[in-house]
């Protein structure tokens, strides 16, 4: 059984590229909704709820955890796997390197959490890059309040993604990193707003592949994964929330029955 948590609904962007990967394995999700969101939070206090629903997920019977959350990974996966050290963990990477490589106009945009674009992980990779590109960040001030409520797509949505798209189409801006795993909900918007030559990269594919390589490694998967034919059954998920449930039940309904 694979883990996935985060610090509300954002995460269902990840565990809906691992289905895709793998349609017939059984997972258990936590949004960590009466805490989210976690972008302002001290690494300590994401620390605690990383280290609780660790151990909630492993009581449920995961046997691997993918911290579907950047910003959990910056403050938390390095603790969470010298605590437990029988567990793997997997974590969100900023994709600066995919971005990097397609920009035309040689300046990339990151949004993200306040939390992620101060954590070393992501300042480490954009250390390699930024000799090559101009790297311009903006939070995504508001975005993870939008996809708690289920505000998707509506004119307040767009005025709000507005201010923090903005600044880095006017850095000249090709390319934007989705940062944090509730972005790529607003990606229509992000789009629409940005304009239709801008690339949007977000990382959940990656993340996905790297799951799959890690449970091979671990012997959770076979070395060669058997063909896995489509499937119309619905995947198994068992939801849990530290909160309110029902945003997170129609976010999962609207990902896995399009
Ligand atoms: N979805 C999260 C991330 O990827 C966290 C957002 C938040 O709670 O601030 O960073």
């Amino acid at each position: 059984m694979i883990g996935v948590f985060d610090s509300g609904s954002g995460g269902l962007s990840v565990l809906k590229e691992i289905v895709r990967l793998l349609p017939r394995e059984e997972y258990v999700y936590f949004a960590d909704n009466a805490f989210c969101p976690y972008g302002e939070k001290t690494v300590a206090e994401i620390q605690a709820r990383a280290h609780a629903i660790t151990d909630r997920l492993l009581a449920e019977g995961a046997q691997i955890i993918v911290v579907a959350c950047n910003t959990a990974t910056a403050a938390a996966i390095a603790d969470l796997r010298a605590s437990y050290p029988d567990i793997r963990f997997i974590g969100m990477e900023p994709a600066v390197k995919p971005a990097a490589i397609g920009t035309r106009t040689g300046v990339i945009g990151v949004l993200a959490t306040a939390g992620t674009l101060k954590g070393s992980k992501y300042l480490n990779t954009k250390g390699k890059y930024e000799d090559d590109v101009k790297i311009v960040e903006h939070v995504g001030q508001g975005f993870v309040e939008l996809v708690e409520a289920g505000d998707l797509d509506s004119p307040k949505a767009e005025a709000i993604v507005r201010e923090s798209v903005k600044p880095l189409i006017g850095a000249c801006a090709d390319t934007i990193v989705l940062g944090c795993t509730h972005y790529p909900f607003l990606a229509p918007v992000i789009q629409r707003v940005a304009g239709d030559d801008v690339t949007i990269i977000d990382p959940a594919p990656a993340v996905a592949r790297q799951t799959v390589k890690v449970m091979q490694e671990v012997g959770l998967l076979p070395a060669l994964l058997p063909d896995q034919p489509e499937t119309k059954e619905a995947p198994k998920v068992k939801l849990l929330a530290s909160g309110a449930s029902d945003n997170l039940e129609r976010l999962f309904q609207m990902i896995f029955t399009h």
